[in-house]
């Protein structure tokens, strides 16, 4: 069986406006997917966005912006920001790490194997922000030895990394960590956005339909709220998505309160949400 790389958006595992509230329902539920994947003998991918634990102090201290130089005029300490936003992406880290063991305790499983969640902090091994990020992918395949009687999950998230001089620092989307997994291991299946929408809609709001399969040349009639997030929001998303699409058979964008709609695509292939090709 392959690899399923998994994108759990920011917007749905935190309440995104709320400065560091975690949506715990949504990440158990998730979690509970994710080990049934893996009890299935899926090699499991977890990405995870910041939401508010991340874009809110980001956008404050300007660390999207790279590093400005003596800010104390206006009051802000970027160094002192990159610290404080790492501290967050840890505490969500470990919130989606614990709610990961916790369903590994309780999803049943045919077998005495033990699951083993490793996470990989961007800050670690990544150098720069964007597409082409110095790093070496090859940490989110084990060596059958290394993997040997195990159930494995790995697990990162976009970050705050450091960044070649002048910049010092950037924002590592997860979006991005989503192409470079997704792109540069073998094997790899189905590459899942779970977001706070059903897919990619018509037009953003209530009024918007489903688009069910989507490509490049349909465009996005949507919003990038720039005031809380500092990555690209649904247009960098969907933009990766259809390169993404290039290599991986099947790329996805479905509603992340609804996890069974993973389990759909993995089992039969379809589901309710936006299916992506890299073409018309
Ligand atoms: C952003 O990562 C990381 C930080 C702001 C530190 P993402 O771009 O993957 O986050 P979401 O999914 O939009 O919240």
């Amino acid at each position: 069986m392959g690899r399923i790389v998994l994108k759990w958006g920011g917007g749905v595992i935190t309440e995104k406006s709320a400065h560091c509230i975690a949506r715990r329902e949504m990440i158990a539920s998730l979690s509970e997917c994710a080990v049934k994947l893996a009890y299935a003998g899926h090699e499991v991918i977890i990405v995870h966005g910041a939401g508010s634990f991340g874009h809110i102090d980001a956008k404050h201290y300007r660390l999207n912006e790279g590093y400005l130089g003596d800010l104390s005029e206006s009051g802000i300490n970027q160094i002192e920001g990159v610290d404080v936003v790492r501290k967050q992406m840890n505490c969500l880290n470990s919130l989606v790490h614990d709610h990961l063991s916790e369903a590994a305790s309780r999803v049943g499983k045919e077998d005495v194997k033990e699951l083993l969640i490793i996470t990989h902090e961007p800050r670690d091994f990544a150098l720069n922000s964007g597409a082409d990020f110095a790093g070496d992918i090859d940490i989110f395949a084990l060596n059958p030895e290394e993997s040997e009687g195990k159930y494995v999950i790995h697990l990162t998230f976009g970050d705050v990394v450091n960044c070649s001089e002048p910049t010092k620092f950037g924002i590592l989307s997860g979006d991005h960590l989503m192409y470079r997994i997704a792109t540069e291991l073998t094997d790899v299946t189905h590459c899942i956005f779970a977001m706070d929408e059903p897919g990619i809609l018509t037009e953003p709001g209530k009024n918007g339909d489903l688009i069910t399969v989507w490509n490049p040349e349909l465009g996005i009639n949507g919003v990038h709220n720039e005031t809380i997030d500092v990555t690209g929001g649904i247009f960098l998303k969907a933009e990766i998505a259809a390169k993404i699409a290039d290599v991986v058979e099947h790329v996805w964008f479905v509603y992340g309160g609804s996890p069974e709609l993973i389990l759909d695509i993995v089992e039969s292939g379809v589901t309710t949400g936006t299916k992506i090709i890299s073409k018309a």
